[in-house]
């Protein structure tokens, strides 16, 4: 079956952006040059329609802000945390499982720009928490900021399969997070425990060395279990971690599974959910190479298993159906 496209911001006040204008438009076919309508994935916005009233032009992106850092923290070697005060607008646009920013030292140019999730919100300080793992050129900039900080944002699609995170109520998840992954898990947690369900949550430090949502998820409900995720050697999930994960989704009755992490550790998850075949919801980080953020740069480019390419920056998947495939 052919999967359907959708755009995380569909619909959202950024939308139509700069794809509709070039003729790129991920959903309207009429924004992509044809004569007819074709919207198969009706978000209760007519994309076309917006583009007319705002005068056949794209309407106004994301801006660059100077931000004031509140709190800069280093826990390990190779992360810090920085607690970030924003306006109240992006305060609720960021308070959701997938959101991220773009974040930059004053001093460096726009090309230097870094996403990175948004583990929490704190509404009544104002400010968003962001861990960042110190890797790179960039990062290693991010490391020297002061009182200010550039940042760029809402961006929303930080994880695939985000659909099946929103409609689960009352029932029993279970979070797989290692390292720098951690980040986006803390959110899909807390929004998994708003609902009403049970969470169980297996941490890895990974390379990072540490469990920096630990607290956290234990603060909000979650039952935390501390195992290795991912056997560097093999790059795979280790045996024993796939066999607890398969009984406690089993003794459990788990209906939906979260993987925070690389990708060879959605790829093994993907397949034991295929093997236990049973009816459980995946969803997982979104650890394509994110550059622009915007569907322009092609950055972030992956392949469906029917071959179309899809940019996966403004495109919610199904994870099964990319994970699946390889
Ligand atoms: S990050 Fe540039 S197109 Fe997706």
């Amino acid at each position: 079956m052919e999967q359907q496209i959708d755009c995380i911001d569909a619909g959202t006040e950024y939308c139509p952006c700069y794809l509709a204008e070039i003729g790129e438009c991920l959903m309207c076919s009429q924004l992509q040059g044809h004569v007819f309508c074709d919207c198969k994935n009706w978000k209760g916005v007519c994309i076309y329609q917006e583009y007319v009233w705002n005068r056949y032009q794209m309407k106004e992106g994301r801006k660059n802000l100077i931000c004031k850092v509140v709190n800069k923290k280093t826990i390990s070697d190779s992360v810090m945390i920085l607690n970030i005060a924003v306006n109240n607008t992006l305060l609720r646009e960021l308070n959701q499982p997938g959101a991220y920013v773009f974040l930059r030292h004053p001093e460096d140019p726009w090309y230097y720009d870094t996403p990175m999730s948004v583990v929490r919100v704190n509404e009544e300080e104002g400010t968003i928490e962001i861990a960042i793992q110190i890797k790179g050129v960039k990062t290693k900039s991010v490391l020297k900021v002061d009182n200010e900080i550039y940042l760029r944002g809402p961006y929303w699609n930080g994880l695939l399969g985000l659909k099946y995170l929103k409609m689960l109520r009352n029932e029993k998840a279970l979070i797989i997070a290692r390292g720098i992954g951690q980040a986006s898990a803390a959110p899909v947690a807390r929004k998994l425990i708003l609902a009403g369900n049970e969470v169980e949550v297996i941490l890895d430090g990974g390379r990072i060395g540490v469990n920096f949502t630990e607290d956290y998820l234990r603060e909000l409900g979650c039952k935390v279990t501390l195992k290795t995720v991912l056997d560097l050697k093999k790059l795979e999930i280790p045996d024993d971690t796939l066999n607890y994960i398969s009984q406690v989704i089993k003794e459990k009755d788990i209906k939906l599974v979260y993987s925070g992490g690389a990708d060879k550790i959605h790829e093994g998850i993907t397949r034991l959910l295929k093997q236990i075949n049973n009816d459980i919801y995946f969803t997982c980080s979104n650890d394509a190479k994110i550059c622009c953020g915007e569907g322009i740069c092609g950055s972030c480019q992956t392949r469906l298993e029917d071959g179309r390419r899809v940019k996966t920056c403004k495109t919610q998947l199904d994870p099964l159906h990319i994970f699946g495939g390889k």
